[in-house]
């Protein structure tokens, strides 16, 4: 078979690595990639979704699945659809659950799935009044697209006004800034959970931890995340239980039943897990339609059942027939990220903020074999020497039988790597 990934990231490596060890693939493309899946997969500089149809197509591709949302905001499940080319990833309605953060919540608080308190706003005055009304701390959204970046943190009335500001007028994520989702901020453990659909049978996957903020001790900015490690101590079998039924099953039956939505492919949802008197309730805090990065980096070696497999299922209808195997062992996931560096007119603060690019990479090739290595933001230069293109580097996804043994390979693997200003979180998987 020919599988064809889209995207360019530690994810889309991930994916394109995952089928590269079906012995039902032959070749797998990916577009448009980077300098590390160029080692693993073919890379195509396609640009549009029209152009990855069209190349679908003259090259006969058995299956395209798609890693980052912005393809699928952007209907290329509904492009490939219409031209009868086979295509794993929900449509641009369903897209909306995660490119409209306000109309999803609104959705939810319909189906009676779990979220925090919230309200959605336009007008940045009305969103400060309510703000100052709440007696609560609060988290403030952009409601687009912003790269796992737009939601912003606050710990007083004044940091959520300046992030209503800077979301709204100073438009720091452009037109995903246009409305506000402001939600009661909650306390708890967070969990990242996968499930494969089909639009009615549901699979749950299993889940990861991720680390969205910049800092060690979840100090600093959201990133589009720092690590993840998987399995996540807090998930078993009652718990699975509790978000299939509070959770993804309203949500999948419900869209589909109230608001005409199929939805097919991946299911992520950002869970808060609050205890309450002795209950867990999985709070959704967001819901995005693709896997995660960097949660796919550690879920996806640990799944022992061949992604064509599901992939077809999906496609079929007859997921029902599915039952994936995963692998024990913890899988940890490190990403370096380009740090703080001196640039001609000072300092660049580093992923999120400003980082120099262009950084030649060391001493990827020493990495054990045992570890897997997955790049987010790399190209190879004239030399033929991979230098840093990205905020997000690359990734070391170490195995162990405990967390603390894959965390100390992952960390003692890292030390191997070397490029200006690099920085990662060395708390990653510690408990
Ligand atoms: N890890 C966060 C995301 O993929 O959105």
């Amino acid at each position: 078979m020919k599988i064809l990934v889209v995207g360019s990231g530690g994810r889309d490596h991930a994916i394109a690595w995952k089928f590269r060890t079906s012995p039902r693939v032959s070749r797998v493309y990916v577009a448009h990639g980077n300098a590390g899946i160029a080692g693993t997969a073919e890379c195509v500089n396609l640009k549009t979704i029209e152009e990855m149809a069209d190349f679908a197509e003259k090259e006969r591709i058995d299956l395209t699945f798609v890693g980052p949302e912005r393809p699928l905001s952007a209907g290329i499940a509904d492009l490939f659809r219409s031209r009868g080319l086979p295509i794993i990833g929900p449509d641009r309605k369903a897209s909306r659950l995660e490119s409209s953060k306000c109309d999803a919540k609104v959705m939810m608080r319909e189906l009676g799935i779990p979220v925090p308190e919230f309200e959605n706003f336009s007008d940045p005055d009305k969103a400060r009044d309510y703000i100052r009304s709440v007696g609560y701390p609060v988290v403030v959204k952009a409601d687009g697209l912003a790269a796992g970046k737009g939601s912003l943190v606050c710990e007083s009335v004044e940091q959520a006004e300046e992030a209503v500001r800077q979301i709204m007028e100073e438009r720091i994520f452009g037109d995903a800034g246009q409305r506000v989702d402001i939600e009661k901020r909650l306390y708890g453990r967070e969990l990242s959970f996968f499930c494969f659909t089909d639009g009615y049978t549901i699979v749950p996957m299993v889940a990861a931890q991720d680390y969205k903020r910049a800092r060690e001790n979840d100090q600093g900015k959201n990133t589009g995340g720092m690590g993840a490690y998987s399995p996540h101590p807090w998930l078993n079998d009652s718990l699975v239980e509790t978000i299939m039924s509070k959770v993804a099953e309203p949500l999948i039956n419900g869209v589909r039943e109230k608001y005409d939505i199929l939805y097919r492919g991946i299911l992520y949802l950002g869970l808060m897990l609050v205890e309450r008197e002795k209950e867990i309730i999985p709070y959704v805090l967001e819901i995005n339609i693709r896997l995660g990065d960097p949660e796919a980096q550690v879920i996806l070696p640990r799944l022992r059942t061949d992604l064509v497999d599901i992939s077809e299922a999906i496609l079929a209808g007859e997921l029902k027939s599915i039952q994936p195997k995963w692998d024990p062992d913890y899988r940890v996931c490190l990403i370096a990220t380009s740090g703080m560096t001196k640039g001609k007119r000072g300092w660049y603060k580093g992923y999120p903020d400003r980082y120099k690019i262009g950084l030649p990479i060391e001493g990827v090739d020493r990495i054990d074999q045992n570890c897997l290595v997955f790049h987010s933001g790399t190209e190879m230069d004239s030399s033929g020497r991979f230098v840093t293109t990205g905020g997000r580097v690359l990734c070391i996804v170490s195995s162990g039988s405990t967390l603390r043994e894959a965390r100390e390979t992952a960390l003692s693997e890292m030390e191997k790597v070397s490029f200006e200003g690099i920085y990662y979180r060395k708390d990653i998987g510690l408990e």
